[in-house]
């Protein structure tokens, strides 16, 4: 299984801290943000790695993380995302790296405490498919939000005004290679982004989406509060614990 951290985007709702800087590349607590996702699929069993990043900071990525020795690695791939697509725009430059295989997709500003490779070794048993990783949050409006039916996601909406459940579709993805076919189909949305929402919904049509409930606490970072209360988390208990 392969890794993609996607970490481009402009980051304008951190403004003006994202002015002259990459969101991913901003400090949660004693680290880069960056840090945290590949942490996470590091400590999931997941060592070959690429990350799509985009602006005009893209250079300073290989100045911090160079070839990932610092995290253990030989070797980290990078991608460039050509303006703000949205995040299956993204996604979409890693076919290539993909080569055929399934993908462990995180997004560059989700945090968690909790190691997931349980649950890649759960997917990797039927390699097929998709998961997604849902918490239970007091505002879902915030992110894509399930509706749950006798223990089935039915449908995913993207920021729903009235949300159907009270959990957040998290920004850790696995999914078979059909991804890629999937994102050759999409149209931008409202916002004009291809969104992983809609890639989501396609493998829930297909009937072939699975989820768990993520284990510990999760946290984007993309906002002021949510920045602060990741800081906060990670210096109260330490993220990517085994
Ligand atoms: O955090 C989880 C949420 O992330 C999900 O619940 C939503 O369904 C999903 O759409 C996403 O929502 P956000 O609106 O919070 O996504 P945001 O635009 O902040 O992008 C999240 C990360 O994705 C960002 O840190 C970098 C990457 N990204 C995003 C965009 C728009 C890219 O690499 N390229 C992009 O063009």
């Amino acid at each position: 299984m392969k890794g993609i951290i996607l970490a481009g985007g402009l980051g304008t709702r951190l403004n003006p801290l994202t002015k002259i800087t990459n969101k991913h590349l901003l400090p949660v607590y004693n680290k880069p943000m960056i840090y945290y996702p590949i942490e996470c699929l590091i400590n999931a069993g997941i060592d070959d790695i690429m990350i799509v990043t985009g602006g005009n900071n893209a250079g300073d990525f290989l100045r911090l993380l160079g070839n990932g020795k610092e995290f253990g690695l030989k070797h980290i791939n990078y991608a460039y995302q050509e303006g703000e697509g949205g995040i299956a725009d993204a996604l979409r430059l890693t076919e290539y790296f993909s080569g055929g295989d399934c993908i462990c997709v995180v997004l560059g500003d989700n945090i968690i405490e909790k190691n997931i490779r349980k649950y890649v070794e759960d997917y990797k048993k039927i390699g097929k498919g998709a998961r997604i990783f849902l918490k239970e949050i007091p505002d879902a409006e915030r992110f894509g939000v399930p509706e749950i039916k006798n223990g089935k996601i039915v449908k995913i909406e993207e920021k729903p005004k009235h949300p159907k459940s009270n959990y957040a579709v998290t920004g850790i993805y696995i999914y078979d290679n059909r991804v890629f076919d999937i994102i050759r189909t999409l149209k931008p949305s409202d916002r004009g982004e291809l969104e992983i929402t809609d890639v989501n919904n396609k493998y829930i049509e297909w009937g072939e989406m699975t989820y768990s409930i993520l284990d510990g606490w999760w946290s984007d970072a993309g906002t002021y509060d949510s920045l602060l209360k990741a800081s906060l988390l990670i210096k109260e208990t330490g993220a990517n614990k085994f």
